[in-house]
């Protein structure tokens, strides 16, 4: 029998196939052509429009995510091809708010189990709808806001701490709301899930980073990034000797090790507190135990709920600053309702911050157009079922399917001048906008768990900031520095958020 070695040096030794360039070129366009008009007569997606290049690949979609610009990316296929577009061969996208209400129902894409943590499924995570009512059925409980007041003499401090800390400025030195607002959200948040203070709005004082400041907002960039960077190539490029960009790799285990430092420590307590989300699940834990909920599962739980919280609100109030920071006008009615309703800083509730329609149409309208989570949310029709419709759209299982915030928010069927920042929209009820309204998710069993401690995140620090300054953008704070860019959660192209925080002279 002939060797495949023999045959190979064989066939090296045969007269080279002498083809010029130019028609090799020529053989190889035909063949990629020939291979995408098959695919397309073949797929049972054939019907959907979408730019040519969606029927052999979805490299293209790799490449925005890389250019951090993905939700605009497929914005303007909306555009131009309508409200069903096929964006990758087995990738269809959708705007309307019917098919979002449809898309809901179907288990998250497969992509999702990047973000697990050391490869344990949570919340955010479960593919299966079974494993992931079961943990929600655990976790919802402790988000509800009823349960928020628990925590809110935290808040309260935690709201004195940051008014000084911009008063600390004098409105002289302009600050980093991003920074000073995930430190802000870091001490509210880990009282709320682990019941400990760890002083990371302190750390600021000192101009000291915290820690735990940096991991809550390095891991979703990490994940995403080990996402669309080749395998080979991350574990290179994890190697590269630089302190900040080693921590920026190990953000996954920095907010791993803290949760579960926690639990040893509350593990040694006869009676453990149930008012934190830990305590909560440990109880939870020791009542069921066929129900399987494991050590490494509540601190994966614990870890994640800290993660999704910071960045997520944090990201939106800076968005909000900058809003604020460019209309004085928006800034006087906000002061002016919150002194009607005779809010005061140390006397804030959840209940007060409830009853000011024009604060909650202000930051409905922040939701909308920077919305942290702009990006297509993919959802994947289960196999076993033939197909499903999705509005009058035919779509066979195994598809994938999505919709983004992006793209729902700037409907002009549904928003008039769509691109325009007008807080006075929401005053009026719209079902057109409220359905196509989607910052925390897709509505239902997925949608946002922690939507109530971070509506009342956003209302506290906005009424705070609003009733003791007033808000300049930095020097370097501009237009192009503040576009938005979408690695998953949105971020500021500049990734600064600065703003002079001048004090007023009448504290209200
Ligand atoms: C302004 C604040 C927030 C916004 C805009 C927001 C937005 C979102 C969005 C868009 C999703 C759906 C993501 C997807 O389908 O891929 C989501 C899910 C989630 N969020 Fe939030 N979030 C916020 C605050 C919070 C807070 C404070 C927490 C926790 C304390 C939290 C915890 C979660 C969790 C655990 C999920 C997954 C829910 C599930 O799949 O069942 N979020 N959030």
């Amino acid at each position: 029998m002939q060797s495949v070695l023999s045959y190979y040096s064989r066939s090296m030794n045969s007269p080279a196939l002498d083809i010029p360039l130019p028609y090799g070129l020529f053989a190889f366009a035909c063949a990629l052509g020939l291979a995408a008009t098959i695919r397309l007569l073949l797929s049972p997606l054939r019907g959907i429009p979408g730019p040519w290049y969606a029927n052999m690949s979805d490299a293209h979609l790799s490449y925005y995510a890389l250019r951090f610009d993905k939700s605009r990316a497929l914005h303007k296929l909306f555009l131009s091809y309508g409200r069903v577009v096929r964006i990758a061969p087995r990738i269809v996208m959708f705007s309307s708010a019917s098919a979002l209400r449809a898309i809901g129902s179907h288990p998250k894409h497969s992509m999702y189990a990047v973000f697990n943590m050391r490869g344990v499924s949570h919340t955010f995570t479960f593919l299966d709808s079974k494993s992931h009512a079961g943990r929600r059925r655990v976790v919802l409980g402790h988000w509800l806001p009823m349960n928020l007041t628990s925590h809110e003499a935290d808040i309260t401090h935690s709201v004195s701490q940051l008014t000084s800390y911009l008063r600390g400025s004098d409105g002289q030195t302009p600050l980093d709301a991003l920074v000073f607002l995930r430190h802000f959200m870091v001490d509210v948040i880990f009282s709320y899930v682990l019941e400990v203070r760890v002083g990371a709005l302190e750390a600021l004082f000192e101009n000291v980073t915290h820690e735990l400041s940096d991991a809550v907002t390095d891991f979703p960039k990490e994940h995403f990034l080990r996402s669309v960077v080749p395998t080979p190539l991350w574990n290179l490029l994890k190697l590269i000797p630089h302190e900040r960009w080693r921590r920026f790799c190990r953000a996954e285990d920095i907010m791993l090790q803290v949760a579960e430092e926690r639990m040893r420590e509350l593990q040694t307590t006869s009676n453990v507190d149930t008012s934190s989300l830990m305590g909560r699940m440990m109880s939870y834990a020791s009542e069921h135990k066929g129900d399987p909920l494991s050590v490494q599962d509540i601190a994966t739980e614990c870890a994640v709920q800290l993660i999704a919280g910071a960045e997520t609100t944090s990201t939106t109030a800076s968005f909000g600053l900058w809003e604020l920071s460019k209309r004085p006008d928006i800034v006087r009615r906000i002061r002016e309702e919150l002194t009607d309703h005779n809010i005061e800083l140390n006397s804030m509730s959840g209940k007060d911050l409830h009853r000011l329609p024009y604060l909650d149409a202000f930051l409905k309208e922040v939701l909308r157009l920077y919305a942290p989570v702009p990006t297509l949310l993919m959802r994947t029709v289960p196999k076993g079922q033939h197909h499903v419709m999705i509005g009058d759209v035919e779509i066979p299982a195994g598809v994938t399917v999505g919709v983004q915030a992006w793209t729902m928010h700037r409907d002009p069927d549904a928003f008039i001048n769509p691109e325009e920042f007008v807080p006075e929209r929401w005053l009026a009820e719209s079902d057109a906008q409220n359905n196509n309204f989607m910052p925390f998710g897709i509505p239902g069993v997925r949608s946002c768990i922690g939507k109530h401690l971070g509506l009342l995140s956003l209302k506290t620090i906005i009424a705070a900031v609003v009733l003791n300054f007033d808000i300049a953008p930095g020097t370097d704070t501009t237009e192009r520095t503040m576009r938005v860019k979408d690695a998953f959660v949105a971020l500021p192209a500049g990734q600064k958020a600065e703003f002079y925080f001048r004090p007023l002279v009448t504290e209200f």
